[in-house]
């Protein structure tokens, strides 16, 4: 229809409540999973709450995230976590099983996978010589 407002993927997963559903099943699968589990600290509390944060923004709902850590500079946050590529095939396997357990439309599903295997990709960091320390709440710039 000419002028109506098209639907983000925000709205195609169910907004708010279907991304904290979505993140809430992916968290799950990588807490009984022994081959990515010990990448992640012990509490998984807080990397759980910010990837739903992050999530609504990164799909196109409102910037919760940011507004709350600024920038994400994805990559940066992730240094202190020694990250290979079978990390970052297990991570995309439970993220689409947790978009397909809540019955994301498969269209939605491919638009999402599109962005979001490279950037799993690009958050290798296992053998580079990057910055370790933790960053914990920080917000950047
Ligand atoms: C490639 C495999 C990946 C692994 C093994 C991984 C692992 C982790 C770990 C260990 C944390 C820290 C959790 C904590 O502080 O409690 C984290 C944080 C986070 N991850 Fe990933 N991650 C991966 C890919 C991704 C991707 C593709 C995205 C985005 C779509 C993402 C988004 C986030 C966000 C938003 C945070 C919170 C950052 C912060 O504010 O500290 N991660 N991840």
């Amino acid at each position: 229809m000419p002028g109506a407002p098209q639907a983000t993927l925000f709205d195609l997963v169910g907004r708010r409540e279907g991304v904290a559903a979505i993140v809430d099943t992916f968290y799950d699968r990588v807490a009984a999973d022994p081959e990515i589990r010990p990448v992640y600290p012990e509490d998984l509390a807080p990397g759980r709450a910010k990837l739903k944060l992050f999530f609504e923004q990164w799909l196109g709902g409102p910037p919760a995230y940011s507004e709350k850590y600024g920038h994400p500079r994805l990559r940066r946050r992730h240094f202190p976590f020694v990250i290979d590529e079978k990390h970052a095939g297990r991570w995309l396997h439970h993220m689409r099983h947790a978009l397909r357990a809540h019955n994301v439309p498969v269209e939605a599903e491919r638009a999402i996978f599109e962005r979001l295997a490279p950037l799993a990709h690009h958050m290798v960091n296992a053998h580079e010589d990057v910055p370790r320390e933790p960053l914990g709440e920080a917000v950047l710039e």
